[in-house]
């Protein structure tokens, strides 16, 4: 199997091309990344290396909104598109939604007219649980219900996935359509809560819990979330929207608090900080359609996988320590450290819309 994978030196790309590489000894991979301030290829380094993948791993630098870049890495011929690459941050949508825009719906759309030209036979997009916005308590959301995103960030990806739907009905184009919740795990670039929390315990800084820390998210180990991705390659059906997600249910005070426990620390570094601005309450996954259609099933409990996770950074810290250099300080310092100013400049900004 021949396969591109855009976004390959984020967080989920990344785990994707060595989960991929290891399951197939006939894959071969090129990795197509802009290399923004999320893509590392340090993730990807020893697979560049070991004799065993070194032959069928490529990467690509280029960016999926630039045309001619992405017409260049199809001269090469590809069996199936696994598209990551995007902007992902919701902080940072709210910053500055421009970005979001041009790689999340532009870049998808160079892709897939690409993809099409060159009668690609699978396009697998990762889209995501916020989408559809906030699920009232006791509501888990399937495959159908409507698309009401908050932020510009899950705007943008519910566009990109209106685009595809719109590909695969004009032109009977071959894809579908991945929608995962949150994910942990190795990788995650430290502006993320769970990889923030444990890189800011670690060294004692105070962790920023925004509004009461009581909204909900749905945990998904990294590795869960590649072996449905690497089932919807080989065997999901076209046209179609899977979910992937109902693992584990946690309020951000919980996730804080295990985190805190496993790595030895007081709950007094816990801060609540002014909430983000359009925070929805809860996200919960109904993956019913995945489950039945393509016998997935999560392999990891969130206790096990999150204490290994924290052992994971534990022993990185000097991945840690890159990605926090840089540009990283300026963002936490605008983000965190004037934080107040920041939400109420949002909202002044919408108040003032209002009028
Ligand atoms: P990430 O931010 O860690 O990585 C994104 C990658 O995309 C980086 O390597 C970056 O360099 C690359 N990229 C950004 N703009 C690009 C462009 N214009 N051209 C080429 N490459 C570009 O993200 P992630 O958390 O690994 O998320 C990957 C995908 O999964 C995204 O589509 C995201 O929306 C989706 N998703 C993420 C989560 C999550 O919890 N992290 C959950 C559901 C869905
Ligand atoms: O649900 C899937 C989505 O999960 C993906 O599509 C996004 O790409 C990914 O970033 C993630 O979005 P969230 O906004 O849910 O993730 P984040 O880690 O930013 O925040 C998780 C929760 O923690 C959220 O309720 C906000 C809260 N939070 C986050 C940060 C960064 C805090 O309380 N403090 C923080 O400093």
């Amino acid at each position: 199997m021949r396969l591109l994978v855009t976004g390959g030196a984020g967080f989920i790309g990344s785990n994707f091309i060595r989960y991929l590489l290891a399951e197939h000894a006939d894959a071969q991979v090129t990795n197509f990344d802009k290399l923004t301030y999320a893509g590392n290829l340090e993730n990807l380094a020893d697979l560049a290396e070991q004799p065993e993948t070194k032959a069928r791993y490529r990467f690509v630098r280029g960016d999926v909104a630039d045309p001619d870049a992405v017409a260049a890495v199809f001269r090469e011929r590809f069996d199936a598109v696994v598209n990551f690459a995007a902007e992902t941050h919701v902080d940072r949508s709210l910053e500055d939604a421009a970005p979001f825009l041009r790689t999340n719906v532009l870049g998808t759309q160079t892709l897939l007219e690409a993809a099409r030209r060159a009668r690609v036979a699978r396009f697998v997009q990762i889209g995501t649980d916020e989408v559809y916005g906030s699920a009232p308590d006791g509501v888990a959301f399937a495959e159908d219900a409507p698309l009401r995103p908050s932020s510009p960030y899950a705007a943008s990806k519910a566009a990109a996935d209106l685009l595809i739907e719109s590909y695969v009905r004009t032109y009977r184009f071959p894809a579908l359509t991945l929608r995962c919740s949150n994910n942990y795990g190795p990788y995650q670039f430290p502006e993320k809560l769970i990889p923030l929390m444990i890189a800011n315990a670690l060294e004692n800084k105070p962790l920023p819990v925004y509004g009461d820390g009581l909204n909900v998210r749905d945990w998904i180990h990294v590795e869960d979330h590649c072996r449905a991705i690497h089932r919807a390659l080989l065997k999901g059906r076209v046209g179609e929207v899977y979910n992937i997600g109902g693992v584990a249910l946690k309020t951000n005070l919980e996730v804080v608090r295990t985190l805190l426990k496993l790595l030895g620390k007081p709950e007094s570094l816990i801060r609540f900080v002014e909430d983000r601005p359009g925070h929805d309450r809860r996200y919960a996954l109904d993956s019913t359609k995945l489950r039945k259609e393509l016998g997935w099933s999560p392999c990891h409990t969130f206790e096990e996988a999150i204490e290994r996770t924290v052992t994971w950074y534990r022993a990185h810290a000097a991945w840690l320590e890159g990605c926090r250099s840089g540009a990283y300080r300026d963002y936490y310092e605008r983000h965190y450290g004037q934080r107040e100013e920041f939400v109420a400049r949002a909202r002044a900004g919408s108040r003032r819309e209002d009028k």
